[in-house]
């Protein structure tokens, strides 16, 4: 059912101006795909050390700890950057992403690595609202931070993946 529509739209997408525009530009790939990594490196960077803060393996006093706030605004950024590259990559070339399985893998798994990013974002909140409490998360939240690592560490993995299927 899914799989009809999606070779339908690839097909559609693979003819029109723009994609036929990229498929003759050698070079554009290999600089989108730079705009790619190094949007990833800030949201992965910005992501780990967030999620390790959750954890309570980095403490108030590293050099680290005020990153993780500090680097918010950019991660939103490297993720707009990130789904503005990986659209121009798949406009290039449609069929190689939307039909491979991988790819699919690795959307699911980014709205999932997303809701668990904003769950804790929102207990963080919450936490730090209230003054009675040392700002120490709840075994649950220690718990989503550990699968959010998880996750992105997966979409990772399937981002290089999807080169091999
Ligand atoms: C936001 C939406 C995103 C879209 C639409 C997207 C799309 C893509 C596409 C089409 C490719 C090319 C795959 C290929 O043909 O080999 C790619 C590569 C890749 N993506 Fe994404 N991506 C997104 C977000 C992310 C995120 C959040 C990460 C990691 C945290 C990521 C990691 C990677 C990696 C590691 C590669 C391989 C780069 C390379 O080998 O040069 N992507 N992405």
């Amino acid at each position: 059912m899914i799989n009809p529509f999606i070779k339908q739209l690839s097909l559609s997408i693979e003819q029109t101006y723009l994609s036929q525009s990229l498929q003759g530009v050698e070079w554009i790939v290999a600089v989108v795909q730079t705009v790619h990594i190094l949007a990833l490196c800030t949201l992965m960077t910005a992501m780990m050390i967030s999620n390790f803060k959750a954890l309570g393996i980095l403490h108030r006093n590293h050099v680290l700890y005020p990153l993780a706030s500090a680097l918010k605004g950019p991660a939103h950024i490297a993720l707009l950057v990130l789904f503005l590259s990986g659209l121009v990559m798949i406009i290039g070339e449609p069929a190689r992403a939307l039909l491979n399985p991988i790819f699919q893998l690795k959307m699911l798994l980014l709205i999932a690595a997303v809701i668990c990013s904003i769950y804790l974002s929102v207990a963080q909140k919450r936490i730090a609202n209230h003054s009675f409490s040392k700002n120490n998360l709840h075994f649950f939240e220690k718990l989503i931070a550990l699968i959010s690592i998880g996750l992105w560490l997966a979409i990772l993995f399937a981002g290089r993946w999807i080169a091999y299927t």
